[in-house]
């Protein structure tokens, strides 16, 4: 409860970011993993993946492997979580910077496309059926006209105000007039260059074409104006013409420019296998290391390799630390050893020489563990997990099968001792063992098996006990 308090507070916390930059729309999230199933008497030591809280213990399956075959155990692992903010785009940005995708007159992709929007987007526009243009502010048929690009210009001698934005106007080439320009009109006879033959009759006059200006020589020149280019391109009207070029930069035709993304090509020159090309603006770009990897020759473009998640802490000695390609550390234990994901446990014969020579009880455990060396030694040594019980005594059993007596102290699987109480069960030798209400008389180990010895009290009539459940199988 406490840990889910903190996973909260946790969680809340990291909510309270600055505010992203315009363009993302961070969303948060939670990360869930599980610590890998042991049994339940040793999940308690088992530890979550840093940062991650244990939001709860689940019930689960593992599999030991008990002379050549494979048992099925149930077992418990912790839930693990953990909350981030998951970088993101709004919708109609793209690129790591989260840039607006393109828009003419203020509307995305002119709204006759789909911008390729997302973190992963390049933020073109794919525009609809007829249409063009980096904003699809263009009719793909130069000669189209309307909202829908579905009408023909018709000028005979004359330029269309052709596009979405065209009204299918003729500009009539002097002397011409009309409609279609297909009139001669005198008074459009001696027109400047750069100009139209405005009205018809007698109100035809010459008149500059869009994007010149009446000087006041009565001459037509180009005029720069910021409605004709991208605010990233450079107007020009050299000679007779306005011509929009975008900045180095950039690209584009002018009246549209976007940013020059160098990773959207060989992924920027970043090694592939080991970095990630992050847009950084236009035409600028960097390498970064994958995640959990560390730069080879100093700048991640040269490559990366896994870097240890291992400190000097994050496994117990007993195991050796390893760093999984996920970036995550994780405490790996020599073949036969059981581990609890920090702890590696030696075989249940190993513990008990030792626990028979600096255990508490040492004094009294000498006889038993001569009647497991003798009965169980190559059990105990290679296969497990066991809980067995440990009887105290201070004087040799004569008489007895030493193999059957010792198997009759064996539980399959690691079991805390308070879970045994008041319940059967089935002893490995074949013996069942009923709890009684003098469970005090027994100690049960585990092969980590010290939380199992705080709750026992040991008196000497142990092995009494023990051996008549063990013999008397019902
Ligand atoms: C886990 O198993 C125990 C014992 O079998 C049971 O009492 C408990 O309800 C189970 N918990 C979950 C979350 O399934
Ligand atoms: C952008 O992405 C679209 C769709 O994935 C693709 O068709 C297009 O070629 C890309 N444009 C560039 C400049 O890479
Ligand atoms: C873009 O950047 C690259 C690398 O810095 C440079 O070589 C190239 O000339 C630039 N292109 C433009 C158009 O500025
Ligand atoms: C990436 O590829 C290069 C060249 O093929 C290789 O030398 C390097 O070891 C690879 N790095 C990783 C992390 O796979
Ligand atoms: C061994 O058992 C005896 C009898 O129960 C007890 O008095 C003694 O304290 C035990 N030895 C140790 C080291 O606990």
């Amino acid at each position: 409860m406490l840990l889910l308090l903190l996973l909260l507070l946790r969680l809340h916390t990291s909510l309270q970011q600055p505010t992203p930059p315009p363009g993302r729309c961070d969303i948060s999230q939670r990360l869930d993993t599980h610590t890998s199933c042991t049994s339940c008497a040793a999940v308690t030591t088992a530890s979550c993946p840093h940062g991650f809280g244990i939001v709860g213990t689940l019930n689960c399956s593992y599999v030991v492997q008990i002379g050549g075959s494979s048992v099925p155990l149930d077992g418990c692992q912790h839930h693990c979580a953990k909350g981030v903010m998951q970088p993101q785009c709004c919708p109609e940005h793209w690129g790591t910077l989260c840039l607006p995708c393109p828009s003419w007159s203020g509307k995305t992709c002119n709204f006759h496309g789909l911008c390729q929007d997302g973190d992963l987007g390049n933020g073109t526009c794919v525009c609809e059926d007829g249409f063009s243009g980096f904003a699809c502010q263009e009719c793909k048929n130069p000669n189209a006209y309307g909202e829908k690009c579905d009408k023909e210009c018709g000028c005979v001698h004359g330029v269309c105000m052709a596009g979405p934005d065209g009204d299918g106007q003729c500009l009539c080439q002097p002397p011409y007039t009309g409609k279609i320009c297909d009139q001669v009109n005198s008074r459009c006879s001696n027109c400047n260059p750069y100009s139209f033959c405005s009205g018809e009759g007698d109100t035809a006059s010459c008149e500059c074409l869009p994007g010149y200006r009446k000087t006041p020589q009565g001459k037509c020149a180009t005029i720069c104006s910021a409605r004709d280019c991208d605010v990233n391109a450079e107007c020009s009207s050299q000679g007779s013409r306005v011509s929009c070029v975008c900045k180095p930069e950039y690209q584009g035709d002018g009246r549209i420019c976007v940013p020059r993304n160098p990773c959207l090509e060989n992924n920027g020159g970043c090694p592939m296998n080991s970095t990630v090309c992050v847009f950084r603006g236009p035409n600028k770009s960097s390498c970064e290391c994958m995640f959990g990897m560390s730069p080879v020759g100093g700048s991640p473009e040269f490559g990366c390799e896994l870097v240890s998640a291992c400190s000097a802490d994050t496994c117990d000695p007993t195991a050796v630390c390893q760093t999984e390609l996920d970036g995550q550390p994780r405490c790996v234990c020599e073949a036969g050893q059981i581990g609890d994901g920090r702890r590696c446990f030696g075989n249940l014969m190993e513990r008990l020489i030792e626990l028979g020579r600096s255990g508490r009880q040492r004094e009294n455990l000498t006889e038993a563990v001569s009647l497991f060396e003798k009965g169980c030694f190559l059990l105990l040594s290679h296969n497990g997990p066991f809980t067995a019980f440990i009887p105290l005594m201070r004087t040799p059993l004569t008489g007895v099968n030493e193999e059957e007596v010792c198997k009759n102290h064996l539980i399959l699987g690691q079991h805390l001792y308070k879970d045994l109480e008041g319940r059967d069960v089935n002893l490995y030798g074949g013996a069942r063992f009923r709890s009684k209400d003098n469970k005090q008389h027994y100690v049960a180990f585990t092969e980590q098996q010290r939380p199992l010895q705080a709750h026992v009290e040991i008196n000497s009539v142990g092995l009494r006990a023990v051996t008549v459940s063990s013999h008397s199988p019902n």
